[in-house]
């Protein structure tokens, strides 16, 4: 089990545990706990969430290198002070300073996709990294960095995630903090080229040599104006990467996850060009466009359901505590896994299929049975920053180009530190 987790956590879930169920497995003095039920989700996520907002051993672990003291992976003091000056400075009334970005860095795509040769193959996951990277990278660091920067700091990132484990096993021995990776060169490597490019950012940043309206600019000017936030070189590296890793992945999985979906729904995919020509015309699609694609967020949002970026939420239990009828050991893992919820036979109607038609019409999905940005206090900070560019960089790609899978490739998704196509997503472009 334990060999099966490491190499792919979803691949150890049977058919039952796709029913609302709790369940749980205990060895070596250890507790997981594996919650599918609406009810008990809003428990560990809300309710309890001051007994349960310690991220797992092995999550703190794999990121401790690059993040530090960052807010996914922080807790208790330094999270109640940081997440309300993250939470700010990524949220949705920012949206209009940071989406022209969105804007420019997609229709850059667009240029370079109509030059492509007719059935050249491209790999739609790098494709959609490449571009959810440039944007990010030029909301947190400013439009000054160039697409080099961004890309050693994307292909550091995933060499690292290559190299860290899915399980801590150190914890499973007893450790129950787990215990720091060990620093091979290649891991060594992949660290010093993520840091090398956000320590020389961040230190132009504190020294005013880049006042440029960018989210690190935003955090040095509220760390001036406020000196007891402490935020040191250190805080500021460890806030920026974290910005960064939790938005480019993910938007870059739910990108590359919708063109998958369409590419195998013709009937979806002609909805969403309709809508975008009702909408927009030929004019391409901008953030004021965004209330008005209804169609294009329910495709967002159904593929979010089945192929939630973040497929497994895993916490840490402080204190004894009781989660529906299981009682739970101070240390023990709970697991919570959208990508479980999200395909509950019990809750959702034919949870395999993808139909965005279902978040139409103002359907309210069953309180805690869908939750790919999480919930309660440690919900996702950048959830409308994500939604807003997934739809928006979705129609603008769409009202110029069809995406196609290479036929005769099977594509099944693999759970690191995001849900991803396992070796990525060939595919071919076609312009409309
Ligand atoms: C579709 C895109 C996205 C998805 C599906 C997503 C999902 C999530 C999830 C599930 C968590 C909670 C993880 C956990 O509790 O273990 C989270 C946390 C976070 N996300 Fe996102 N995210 C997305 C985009 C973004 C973007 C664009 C940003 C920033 C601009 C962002 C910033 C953050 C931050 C800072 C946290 C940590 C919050 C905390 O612990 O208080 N995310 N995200």
């Amino acid at each position: 089990m334990l060999l099966l987790v490491r190499k792919d956590y979803l691949s150890v879930f049977r058919k039952n545990d796709y029913r609302s169920r709790i369940s749980q497995m205990r060895g070596l003095g250890r507790q997981l706990v594996v919650v599918n039920v609406p009810e008990q989700v809003k428990y560990v996520l809300a309710t309890r969430n001051d007994n349960f907002e310690r991220k797992s051993p092995a999550m703190r672990r794999a990121l401790e290198y690059l993040l530090g003291d960052g807010l996914f992976i922080s807790d208790g003091e330094t999270w109640k002070r940081r997440r309300p000056l993250v939470s700010d400075i990524v949220h949705k009334n920012r949206l209009p300073d940071f989406a022209h970005h969105m804007e420019e860095s997609t229709l850059d795509l667009v240029k370079r996709w109509s030059l492509l040769p007719a059935g050249t193959v491209i790999d739609g996951l790098a494709e959609m990294g490449g571009l959810t990277a440039e944007i990010i990278a030029r909301a947190v660091f400013g439009d000054k960095i160039g697409p080099n920067d961004a890309g050693e700091i994307v292909e550091g990132f995933n060499s690292f995630q290559g190299l860290v484990d899915n399980v801590n096993l150190a914890y499973v021995a007893g450790f129950d903090n787990g215990i720091p990776l060990l620093k091979t060169p290649r891991l060594k490597r992949a660290i010093t080229r993520v840091r090398t490019v956000i320590d020389r950012v961040a230190s132009n940043h504190l020294e005013g040599k880049a006042q440029d309206g960018s989210m690190l600019d935003l955090l040095v000017r509220r760390q001036q104006k406020n000196p007891e936030l402490g935020l040191d070189l250190r805080a500021l590296r460890n806030e920026a990467a974290t910005i960064f890793m939790a938005g480019q992945e993910t938007t870059a999985a739910t990108l590359t996850w919708a063109w998958y979906l369409l590419a195998n729904a013709p009937w979806a995919e002609d909805a969403l060009h309709a809508e975008i020509e009702r909408v927009c015309g030929h004019t391409p699609p901008t953030l004021a466009d965004v209330p008005k694609l209804e169609y294009c967020r329910a495709v967002i949002e159904e593929t979010l359901r089945l192929y939630p970026p973040v497929p497994l939420l895993g916490r840490q239990a402080r204190d004894a505590d009781r989660i529906g009828d299981i009682d739970v050991i101070p240390s023990a893992l709970i697991t919570i896994s959208p990508w479980l919820l999200h395909r509950n036979t019990d809750i959702w109607n034919k949870p395999n299929h993808f139909i965005p038609e279902r978040f139409l019409g103002g359907f309210r999905p069953v309180p805690y049975s869908y939750i790919p940005f999480a919930s309660g206090p440690r919900i996702c900070a950048g959830l409308q920053f994500g939604l807003t560019e997934s739809i928006l960089c979705l129609a603008i790609l769409a009202q110029r180009f069809k995406v196609r899978l290479v036929p005769g490739i099977a594509v099944r998704p693999a759970s690191r530190l995001t849900l991803r196509p396992m070796g990525g997503l060939p595919v071919t472009i076609h312009p409309r």
